[in-house]
């Protein structure tokens, strides 16, 4: 799948990194390709092939140093925006934690709801707010 906007990512459809999932600031580029490897890896545990407890807790720490990262900059760079993004940043941990909860509890299908929420994400956070941001961040003269 090279477009994640033309369609829904349906399971066993990997998605492509590519030019247009990329905001232009090149930090930013390559922890948002990461985080698309971990969901092409959750489609495959889903499938059985990998532990998803694994995934789960490399998505966490990523998640974690990745909003660190763009929070930092934000904050040095005096971004307009931040108090939003900085809010998006929390409501998307505070919903993986819930989602993890509801896996321990045994109530949901875990890796489908996860996969569609972080597809979603891409599509609205990374395309979108993300992107505002890097265009910001580059009139700053980021790489
Ligand atoms: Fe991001
Ligand atoms: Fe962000």
């Amino acid at each position: 799948m090279t477009n994640v906007s033309r369609r829904e990512k349906g399971m066993g459809e990997r998605i492509a990194w590519g030019e247009e999932l990329k905001v232009g600031v090149h930090i930013i580029d390559e922890e948002h390709r990461r985080l698309v490897g971990m969901i092409n890896r959750l489609d495959e545990a889903n499938r059985g092939k990998e532990c998803l407890e694994e995934i789960l807790n490399e998505l966490e720490d990523y998640i974690n140093k990745h909003f660190v990262v763009e929070e930092e900059m934000m904050t040095v760079y005096d971004f307009p925006e931040a108090q939003s993004h900085f809010k998006a940043h929390h409501d998307f941990r505070k919903r993986i934690h819930s989602l993890r909860e509801s896996f321990k509890d045994g109530e949901l299908d875990l890796p489908k709801s996860l996969m569609d929420f972080l597809v979603n994400w891409l599509k609205s956070h990374i395309l979108g707010t993300d992107r505002v941001l890097a265009e910001f961040l580059q009139e700053k003269g980021m790489p």
